[in-house]
């Protein structure tokens, strides 16, 4: 349905679960892809990977937390593959803890990488996004839009980058860039559902409350960053968008009460 032969999509987190779902959307759909994270052998792996797709593809090292690194990244892809198209920003960090059980750092981690990698990898993509006519989408959650206990140190950071989307979509319209935020609802096989359904029991309550009554898959997500990368999104900009089965209007504020029961149950053994 969509083409995107001969256009350059750059995804930071793209080496692993709903980002790397993304990045080998736009590979199958042609696009050349560019993806970034901390672990050079997950990189390699995903690149392998996009690659078998019949794309070309190209990858490279860095933490979002480090803007030096984030702009080496964006020079390196500007010089294989040249500016870019379709920019897709979904590094994140998480882990369930209530926020009297997060230390002043383990705050700062989730939103450097969420909030602050946001800004670093938006800011270095600037010079070589391919102005006008360039989609940027950030990658991010329901903890945005709903508040969840064990969450605030997530919820403050995405709810962060939704504003950030905001304001760069009214910065960056008048040059001619589409700036959205997609909001995934829970993926099932991913390291975010791990993290905070690790049990079948806690597993099936999260399909339970999906009105829905699945969880999504990666390509769930991807389909919706086709469209917004596509000139069919052309007048879409700022925009929020949920991808989850209406979860996020369904989603109890305390769902992982439980979870962070069991992880105090464990840790008092
Ligand atoms: P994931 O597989 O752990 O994806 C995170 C990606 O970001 C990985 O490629 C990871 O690779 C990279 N990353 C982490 N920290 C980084 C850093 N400091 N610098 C550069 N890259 C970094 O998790 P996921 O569950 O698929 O989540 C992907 C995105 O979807 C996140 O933005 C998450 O908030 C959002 N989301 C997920 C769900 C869900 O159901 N899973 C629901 C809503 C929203 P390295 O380890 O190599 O750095
Ligand atoms: N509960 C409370 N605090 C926690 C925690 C938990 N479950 N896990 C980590 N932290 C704290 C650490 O204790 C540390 O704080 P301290 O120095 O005061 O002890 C702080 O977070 C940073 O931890 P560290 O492991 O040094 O950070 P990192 O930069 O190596 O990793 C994380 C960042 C913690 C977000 C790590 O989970 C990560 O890399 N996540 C990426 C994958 C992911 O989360 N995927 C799902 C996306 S939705």
């Amino acid at each position: 349905m969509f083409d995107y032969s001969g256009k350059n999509v750059f995804v930071a987190g793209g080496t692993s679960g709903i980002n790397f779902g993304i990045a080998e959307g736009f590979a199958r759909a042609g696009a050349r892809v560019f993806v970034i994270s901390r672990s050079p052998e997950k990189v390699t792996s995903a690149v392998e990977l996009l690659q078998e797709t019949g794309a070309e593809a190209a990858g490279a090292s860095a933490d979002v937390r480090d803007f030096d690194a984030v702009k080496t990244a964006f020079a390196a892809a500007h010089g294989t593959f040249g500016d870019i198209d379709v920019l897709v920003s979904g590094a994140a960090g998480n882990f369930p803890a209530r926020v009297n059980d997060i230390s002043s750092n383990g705050f700062r981690a989730v939103l450097e990488i969420d909030l602050l990698g946001t800004h670093h990898v938006m800011t270095a993509a600037w010079p070589v996004l391919n102005k006008p006519g360039a989609s940027v989408i950030n990658i991010s959650a329901p903890q945005a839009i709903v508040a969840m206990t064990g969450q605030a140190h997530v919820c403050a950071a995405k709810a962060g980058v939704d504003m950030i989307t905001r304001t760069l979509a009214l910065e960056w319209g008048p040059e001619g860039v589409r700036v959205n935020s997609v909001i995934p609802g829970p993926i099932d096989g991913t390291e975010g559902m791990r993290r905070l359904a690790p049990t079948p029991q806690a597993m099936e309550m999260v399909r339970q409350s999906v009105p829905m009554k699945r969880v999504g898959i990666p390509q769930d997500v991807a389909n919706l960053c086709l469209y917004l990368g596509s000139h069919y999104a052309s007048y879409v900009s700022g925009a929020v968008i949920p991808v989850d089965g209406a979860w996020s209007l369904n989603m109890p504020g305390t769902a992982l009460d439980p979870v962070l029961d069991h992880i105090a149950a464990s840790r008092a053994k």
